[in-house]
């Protein structure tokens, strides 16, 4: 069952009914301002950091989860009756209903009793406000008589203290309405210089900014009292709960539309200028009113969207393919990047599941959405590395996440997941492929904790590096410290209280516990890092690492083999996990996707067993389950994992972060059909049509698909921010279509199905573009036999560098 369908030519999914199974999202803004919004306009703002510059509130557990919002209301006053044009809050009948959510912008419309309402929500590029644009039009055969109501609620800015600490809260809110707009500057007598503004184009008939006046006593924004009633109370807001609304009213003829357009932004003055007059405690709104003025003329708005959209035109063009298969084309093409960016933009911070106060910009996260959009926004990924490497250690550990806006990293989950500078070596490998930048290397970075000396990221890498191998365990194998990718297998400490922290409670001493996927990841981390090296000329030190990865992926060979597949891990007391000895946990997915990508057992069949251990255990219909048989009950020294019932996350559902390892580790081994066919099993498109079981939205990837030991197999959860996006990206362009940035060229190397004749694509690849034909005459699963370029066959199959603004012609045939 669908909700929707994809409107690809507009690069939209359109949700036809307002009642989806789970408030389906998009994410507004690109730069430095965000928002989400669902389909009903519910969801909230935030300036940089959702924890420490939240402009609008959100209400945790709240019913239903996107409640608290961008409201509007039209109210007929004829009638009395009003409604909300989204749908929520007020949840009235509508004759019809229609959500857009497009590459940062939603547009929701939907019409009741002869009055059509269309809200395009929208941030433009490089501004630090939201655009509201509603539409309003009389359908009626007689004029009518309207009024419209605007609602935001402000949060206090610190997310965390406003959900908290109410007996300061309810005393320090504070507003100014002055010439129409409603300023919240709660905290701006004080140490803030930053403060919040709604505006409307229209003149007003009414304000309100107490969110008390405008509900009224016991009133939720379902009915509130103010729109019942038609008339605002013009409250300014002393402490309790600062709230936006203006009131329009206007009369439409028949047939007449009028264009509203409602600003929510952020702005900051310069310290020194705060107050007008000087010494006074009234804001100064001499800098930000021109921006205001501009803003709701609305040929600025249209301007502001064509710009939007032209922003992402050129985005995606980077890459663009046609394939036999749409949702492939409609993933790769639209919404697979399109994740990624805000992926890369958010880390794990706002969603419906994640609250936007409890996790920053998380390390290993972070590095590994680099590889889903540095092709999309190269100069962001080079700021974003170097902001990483800042929270790097002077042992080569990092700090496990870091503030967005202070870039300091959280002392309180502090360091020690052991995997995390890894995965700083193949984030930065990936950036110097797509841009062959190699000046970053040498940018100064200092070390979180030890701010003078400031080495070279190079040395930055190559510490990463270190720091495995000053760590290994009595096999040799790497120490897992706190847990490795999977945050949940912890194995060096044993938590038996409730509340006490799976991760960070310090209770076994030694941490004698090891890692195999650490151990492949190094291996791949070893051999990009040589591959940089040899660059930089350093020959010696690329053979060292070249010699420590051959030597690792030997240790893997004897102690991280189980006889079918890939042991997990060595636990506290030297225990093998994900062993057939076990009952439970016998075989886990990440060493079998990881140890094969690093190349380990390619040349000598294991790579082949363990994947084929991997379709035999794993694989289901709904992708492949993270391992086998689940855990039924609390394994002290194995931690989280265990806690979660059977086939729900780390626990055995498919989570889908790790699916494309195995896609990857198929292709490597050649096998284009199983690998394609585990990217079509949780392709969100490919999904579309049993919305009803996977719940969330069709259009981008969520962190885990319930498992078949769950009683909701097959449903989702925690869309949108998940490594998911970028290894998926990853997976199905660079190593399925095989179009992959390489040092030196851009490589050409599908793994296709058999039923596939071919494809084409238009890559733009440092300067140059090449268009790319695959054709798969034989239809076989399996390499392609030779190149030509621009019609000369060459060996191989990279395609050498061309110079910018060239445009080459790539023939490939596959057997
Ligand atoms: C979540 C975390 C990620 C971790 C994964 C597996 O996605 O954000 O860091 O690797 O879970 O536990
Ligand atoms: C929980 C989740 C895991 C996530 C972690 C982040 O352990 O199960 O997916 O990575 O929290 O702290």
């Amino acid at each position: 069952m669908r909700y929707g369908h994809f409107d690809d030519e507009h690069r939209e999914y359109v949700i036809t009914r307002p009642d989806t199974p789970l408030p389906w999202i998009n994410y507004l803004g690109t730069d430095a301002y965000f928002g989400i919004i669902s389909n009903t306009a519910g969801g909230y703002s935030c300036y940089r950091d959702a924890r420490l510059r939240r402009l609008t509130r959100y209400r945790y557990n709240g019913v239903p989860a996107d409640s608290g919002g961008r409201y509007l209301y039209l109210r007929d006053n004829s009638s009395g009756e009003y409604w909300s044009p989204s749908w929520q809050p007020t949840q009235g009948d509508l004759d019809s209903y229609e959500c857009r959510h497009g590459l940062s912008y939603t547009r929701i419309s939907s019409t009741r009793h002869g009055v059509r309402a269309e809200t395009l929500y929208f941030v433009p590029p490089g501004e630090t406000l939201e655009v509201w644009r509603l539409r309003v039009r009389n359908e009626r055969g007689e004029p009518a008589d309207l009024s419209v109501f605007s609602s935001v609620e402000f949060c206090l800015w610190d997310a965390q203290d406003d959900a908290t600490n109410f007996q300061r809260n309810y005393s320090t809110g504070e507003v100014e309405v002055d010439g129409g707009v409603i300023y919240h500057k709660t905290e701006y007598r004080e140490r803030r210089d930053h403060f919040a503004y709604f505006a409307c184009s229209e003149p007003l008939a009414g304000f309100d900014t107490q969110r008390e006046e405008f509900l009224g006593a016991y009133r939720g924004w379902d009915r509130p009292l103010v729109v019942e009633r038609g008339e605002s109370a013009n409250s300014v807001a002393r402490g309790w709960a600062p709230h936006g609304s203006h009131h329009v009213r206007f009369l439409l003829a028949p047939g007449e539309t009028r264009e509203v357009i409602f600003l929510l932004g952020y702005w900051e003055n310069p310290r020194e200028a705060k107050f007008d007059p000087p010494g006074s405690a009234v804001l100064n709104k001499a800098l930000v009113r021109p921006v205001i003025d501009r803003w709701l003329r609305p040929e600025t708005v249209a301007e502001g969207f064509r710009r939007l959209r032209e922003s992402w035109s050129s985005r995606l063009s980077v890459l663009q393919v046609k394939t036999p298969d749409e949702d492939t084309n409609r993933m790769v093409n639209i919404w697979n990047p399109y994740q990624c960016m805000v992926t890369f933009a958010m880390s794990r911070s706002v969603s419906l599941f994640e609250s936007g106060i409890s996790r920053g910009i998380g390390f290993r996260d972070s590095c590994q959405d680099l590889l889903g959009f540095v092709q999309l926004a190269p100069d962001r990924a080079r700021a974003r590395i170097l902001d990483l490497a800042a929270t790097q250690l002077a042992s080569g550990g990092a700090y496990h996440q870091y503030q967005p806006l202070t870039k300091t990293g959280n002392d309180a989950v502090g360091s020690g997941f052991n995997d995390d500078p890894l995965w700083l070596v193949t984030g930065v490998a990936a950036y110097l492929k797509e841009t062959g930048d190699e000046t970053i290397l040498d940018e100064p970075v200092p070390y979180a904790d030890a701010a003078d000396v400031r080495p070279p990221l190079y040395e930055h890498l190559e510490r990463s590096l270190r720091y495995t191998l000053d760590r290994l365990g009595p096999h040799q194998l790497p120490l897992i410290g706190r847990a490795d990718w999977n945050d949940c297998l912890n194995l060096n400490c044993f938590s038996a209280e409730p509340g006490q922290s799976f991760q960070t409670t310090e209770n076994v001493a030694g941490g004698s516990a090891e890692s195999v996927f650490i151990a492949g990841l190094f291996v791949l981390a070893a051999r990009e890092f040589a591959m940089i090296a040899e660059r930089r000329g350093q020959i010696s030190e690329a053979a060292c690492y070249r010699a420590e990865a051959e030597k690792m992926a030997g240790v893997v060979a004897e102690h991280g083999w189980d006889g079918a597949w890939f042991r997990r891990a060595y636990d506290h007391s030297g225990r093998a996990v994900g062993s057939a000895s076990d009952d439970e946990g016998q075989i886990f997915i990440e060493p079998q996707g990881m140890c094969v990508m690093s190349g380990i057992g390619l040349h000598d069949g294991t790579a082949v067993r363990a994947l084929d251990s991997v379709r035999e255990r794993l694989a289901t219909r709904h992708g492949i389950v993270l391992l086998q048989p689940a855990y039924t009950r609390y394994h002290l020294e194995l931690g989280e994992i265990s806690s979660y019932p059977p086939g729900y996350k780390e626990n055995g559902s498919v989570f889908c972060h790790t699916n494309p390892w195995v896609m990857i580790a198929e292709a490597m081994a050649g096998r284009g059909d199983a690998a394609f066919g585990y990217y079509k099993r949780i392709n969100p498109s490919a999904r579309e049509q049993i919305s009803d079981v996977h719940r969330c939205e069709p259009y981008v990837y969520a962190q885990m698909i319930a498992g078949p030991d769950a009683p909701a197999c097959g449903e989702a959860k925690n869309s949108w921010l998940t490594g998911t996006a970028a290894w998926n990206l990853t997976a199905i362009t660079q190593w399925i279509l095989g179009i992959r940035a390489e040092l030196d060229g851009l490589r050409v190397d599908p793994v296709l199905p058999a039923a596939w004749p071919g494809f084409i694509a238009t890559r733009r690849f440092r300067g140059a573009t090449y268009q790319i034909s695959v054709r798969n005459p034989d239809r076989i699963s399996g390499r392609v036999m030779h190149l030509e370029v621009d019609g000369r066959r060459i060996e191989g199959t990279l395609v050498p560098l061309a110079p910018s603004g060239a445009i080459v012609q790539v023939e490939a045939v596959v057997g």
